[in-house]
């Protein structure tokens, strides 16, 4: 190979849809160029893999930022220095912030924003509701737009959208995949009783299981009616998951770090720190979403990072905010996983790089290709290190993981070409841009 990059990744092991080997990539300006032995082509920058391994880079489809309007909270800079310190590439910000994502105008902003001070690329879910139901067909095609997320129960924000009529007025009009936060508004409001004041425990008493099914259902039905596709975030009970592998054809799943790691006997430890919408549940719970993601029937890993400041967690429950932190922790937390047998190492890059792409159609990310960008999470699977709030980069300096040990640890971070974060250090300005979508090209 006499051609010279600009930059290559040598003597890493390349996990891909090829399987897993040692495998030098060629880098030139914000692409891949080439895959296979560069041991004897020059470059200007030449990145020393040895012994670790290079996986496509991590795409976190579920995070929310707080910018603008609860900065204290986070901002789109902090937020993203937490997702690339974790080796996360590229993330869909959730529209729930003040004011919220909801029009063409709140879009842009957030793009302007967003573009150049991200250090990660972005796109933006845009909230669904009965106001903005006649543009949601342009909304969801603009420049940044990741398509149109729906809360069917009350969480974080004013976002809602509860009745039947409200949800297909909305899927009737969606072309792309839509997501949703699915839990029976209805349902929750009739179990209020079921919150013990003090007592985190109760929140999944509360938003129980029926309240999340009966939803899911009644989504699912919508979906049918209209001829949408849909893609449930979190889905946290087992009656979901097995609900779910019936509608594979318009309905696709994410599941969590936290919900696949935590169960309801954690609150005792963790108190309001775990309390999240929809909640950590029994460990039956956690078994069955496992289960979820060895069949195939989960098909997306999203953190959900919702971040709230400790003082916001610290009050008595259900006053406490729910939410916890989790861009960050992704990746190690899967490959602490992935050490312990739960899923593989090609399941994992299925799951947070190839599976975002083929769901939502990512132009030119997802898997290691040439003409793609180059976007890489670089990963040491044999390095144990503990989590610590000290490590978390979001403004909100806590993670519900503090004191956890795990192996397996994001040591690189490439975004088009750029390495963003190598060794816990920042080292690239920020110069995150807006991902491209197939299916939100200019049409001819
Ligand atoms: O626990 C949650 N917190 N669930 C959500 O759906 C929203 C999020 C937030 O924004 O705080």
């Amino acid at each position: 190979m006499a051609q010279t990059y600009d930059t290559i990744l040598q003597g890493g092991t390349l996990v891909n849809q090829d399987g897993i080997g040692p495998c030098d990539i060629g880098i030139i300006g914000q692409t891949i160029a080439f895959i296979g032995d560069l041991s004897r082509a020059s470059a200007g920058r030449v990145i020393d893999c040895t012994g670790l391994h290079v996986l496509p880079g991590v795409i976190d489809t579920q995070v929310h930022f707080r910018e603008p309007g609860a900065t204290h909270k986070e901002d789109l800079e902090s937020g993203s220095r937490a997702a690339v310190m974790g080796g996360v590439t590229a993330v869909f910000e959730m529209p729930n912030t003040n004011p919220l994502t909801t029009s063409a105008e709140t879009l842009a902003d957030k793009c302007q924003r967003a573009s150049n001070r991200m250090h990660c690329d972005f796109a933006f879910w845009v909230g669904g509701t009965h106001e903005n139901v006649r543009d949601i067909r342009e909304l969801e095609r603009l420049p940044g737009a990741a398509g149109i997320k729906v809360f069917m129960g009350s969480s974080t924000g004013s976002l809602l959208v509860a009745d039947d009529a409200g949800v297909a007025a909305i899927l009737s009009q969606t072309r792309r995949r839509a997501a949703f936060h699915s839990e029976d508004e209805f349902i929750l409001r009739e179990r209020e009783s079921f919150k013990v004041a003090g007592d985190a425990s109760s929140h999944p008493v509360w938003r129980d299981e029926a309240a999340a099914l009966s939803s899911t259902r009644r989504l699912v039905k919508i979906a049918r009616q209209t001829g949408a596709r849909i893609h449930i975030l979190h889905i946290s009970t087992a009656a979901e998951i097995d609900f779910l592998k019936a509608h594979k054809d318009i309905a696709s799943l994410e599941v969590t770090p936290h919900h696949l790691t935590m169960a309801a006997d954690d609150y005792a430890r963790l108190g309001t720190r775990l309390q999240m919408n929809p909640p950590v549940r029994e460990a039956r719970h956690r078994d069955q979403l496992w289960y979820g993601v060895a069949q195939g029937i989960a098909d997306i890993l999203g953190s959900d990072h919702a971040p709230h400041t400790l003082e916001e967690k610290a009050k008595p429950y259900p006053q406490s905010p729910s939410g916890m932190t989790g861009v960050q922790t992704l990746v190690p937390i899967m490959l602490d996983h992935v050490y312990h047998g739960r899923l593989s190492l090609q399941r994992f890059v299925d799951m947070s790089s190839a599976g975002p792409a083929r769901l939502f159609g990512i132009a030119r990310k997802g898997r290691v290709a040439v003409g793609y960008d180059a976007d890489f999470t670089i990963v040491d699977l044999k390095r144990r290190q503990t989590i610590t709030d000290e490590w978390i980069a979001s403004r909100s300096q806590w993670t519900p993981y503090h004191g956890r040990a795990v192996m397996g640890w994001p040591c690189g971070t490439i975004v088009r070409g750029g390495q963003v974060m190598w060794e816990g250090q920042l080292l690239a300005p920020s110069t995150g841009q807006p991902v491209l979508f197939g299916e939100a090209l200019p049409q001819r």
